[in-house]
């Protein structure tokens, strides 16, 4: 078996797999421990990473540096700073939304923020491009944040995106969910 679907992250690059080519560029939102971080760079020309919490991005910095991988450039800053910062133009957009697993889990992504980070991520998404988010919202904020991202996906022009939502019908408990935004 190639992919465990009984768990959302396998989906998830069930799909990355399909959109990231040798030659594509990018951008990990929400480093965290840095795992998605080096699955994009395994597989991509480049990869800008972003993470508001130091210790995610020594984490991350750590895991790449230990996989010998250098097609990368992390950045300490929020995920809707990403079309200031990034000068070209991103194939593959990844969110993993929540707390740094591990780590302090008062400091969690916002429902306002990440529909700010979405909005930057689709100015720099290039053409037939992809955005995945993933959503936990199994916590207080999760919930808000949930429901704000829904709310914001569902406005954009379905003439210009092609938006997916996945969901585990069957399962108890906030299971995972993924938002596919292509355009
Ligand atoms: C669920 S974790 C990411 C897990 C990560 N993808 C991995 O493979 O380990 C979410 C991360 O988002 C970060 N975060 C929260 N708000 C953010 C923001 N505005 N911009 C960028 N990262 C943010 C947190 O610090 C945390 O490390």
């Amino acid at each position: 078996m190639k992919y465990n679907l009984k768990r959302i992250t396998e989906f998830n690059k069930l799909v990355l797999d399909c959109h990231c080519m040798p030659e594509s560029i990018a951008v990990d939102a929400t480093c965290g421990n840095g795992n998605d971080t080096l699955y994009l760079a395994r597989r991509c020309r480049f990869v800008y990473g972003f993470d508001i919490q130091k210790q995610a991005l020594i984490n991350t910095e750590t895991l790449l540096k230990e996989n010998g991988i250098d097609n990368w450039q992390l950045f300490n800053e929020s995920f809707s700073m990403m079309d200031k910062l990034i000068n070209v133009r991103a194939d593959v957009v990844t969110f993993n939304l929540g707390y740094l697993p591990g780590g302090d889990k008062s400091v969690t992504t916002v429902a306002e923020e990440t529909v700010e980070g979405i909005k930057a991520a689709l100015r720099i998404l290039n053409d037939h491009g992809l955005i995945s988010i993933t959503m936990y919202w199994g916590h207080p904020q999760g919930k808000t944040e949930r429901e704000e991202v829904l709310k914001f996906c569902r406005t954009l022009d379905s003439r210009q995106y092609h938006v997916t939502y996945i969901s585990l019908l069957n399962q108890d408990n906030c299971p995972p969910e993924i938002i596919l935004i292509n355009n």
